[in-house]
């Protein structure tokens, strides 16, 4: 029997969106979950790469027991299509986190291997979030300096300004990341995230060249607790509470972000801008 020709979908540009914030436990997989959910149910083809190597993570989150990881694509043991696990709101999940702290260390044949396996991805892909681990390890730098957009988690408290201003400082001194969306979380009044934001833009304005956009806050909100609990996205678990509505409000602004065009937005060349190794910074000596 003549084998079926491999179908060959039109490249389309990739929005990769790399959820961050240096701090942990700010709710980073969290929105990462959510924000993939409310964007995979306004119809957008969206995946999911959990970059994470804590607890918390995206599989469990979404209730998902992953059999293999980009552990075993890396290996050559598994195809992409293998790995990748579908939510019920229709998120493709790829559970990296095993895969993920080698990412910066990988052989240049592992590196072309993992390129490959995103290259012949089926389907089309309109979004791919990534949600990294707290702080500032070499594969968190990775994925940011790759992604089209750099999600920053903040909270009002001393702890995540200092730790996220410390992030966006090297990711643009040394990754050349200018432009940053800020998310706020665990707001207890409506206020509390517009003046967690302006006391970090204030810092930002005064000593790094970037621009900062507060793009959504999300209350506290214990929905989103039982949701965790319930290894549910809180869309789905509690699709009218105010956390839902936040993550949806979210959404929408997400879609009016621009888009990469031309071939750098394939998600080839991201996984190549991911994987590339960083300039080393030259030393002036004066
Ligand atoms: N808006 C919110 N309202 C209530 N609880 C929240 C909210 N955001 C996050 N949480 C809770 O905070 C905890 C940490 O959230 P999450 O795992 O999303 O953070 P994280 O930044 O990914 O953490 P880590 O750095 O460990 O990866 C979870 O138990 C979650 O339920
Ligand atoms: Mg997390």
């Amino acid at each position: 029997m003549p084998r079926a020709e491999p179908r060959i979908e039109p490249a389309v540009p990739v929005q990769v969106i790399a959820v961050t914030g240096g701090k942990g436990g700010t709710g980073k997989t969290s929105v990462a979950v959510n924000l993939a959910t409310a964007l995979a149910q306004m119809g957008r083809k969206t995946m999911l790469l959990d970059g994470d190597l804590g607890l918390a993570n995206v599989d469990v989150l979404l209730g998902l027991t992953p059999r293999y990881t980009l552990e075993h694509v890396l290996r050559g043991e598994r195809t992409i299509e293998e790995v990748i696990l579908e939510t019920s709101a229709g998120v493709r999940v790829v559970p990296a986190s095993s895969g993920v702290a080698r990412m910066a260390c990988l052989s240049p044949s592992e590196q072309n291997g993992i390129v490959q396996a995103f290259s012949t991805l089926p389907g089309p892909l309109h979004v791919l979030i990534i949600d990294t681990a707290a702080g500032i390890a070499e594969p968190v730098l990775q994925f940011c300096q790759a992604a089209q957009q750099v999600l920053l988690l903040l909270r009002d408290e001393p702890t995540s300004l200092t730790d996220t201003y410390a992030l966006i400082k090297l990711l643009s001194r040394d990754r050349g990341v200018r432009q940053f969306r800020v998310v706020t979380n665990l707001s207890r009044r409506v206020e509390e995230g517009q003046i967690a934001f302006r006391r970090l833009q204030r810092v930002t304005d005064r000593y790094l060249e970037v621009v900062l956009d507060h793009v959504g806050d999300i209350p506290e909100d214990p929905s989103l607790q039982k949701s965790v609990q319930a290894q549910r996205p809180v869309l789905e678990a509690f699709p009218a509470s105010p956390a839902a509505k936040a993550f949806k409000s979210l959404a929408r602004a997400a879609v009016q972000w621009p888009f990469p065009s031309g071939p750098s937005g394939r998600i080839e060349f991201f996984m190549e801008r991911m994987l590339a190794r960083p300039a080393p910074r030259l030393m002036v000596l004066k």
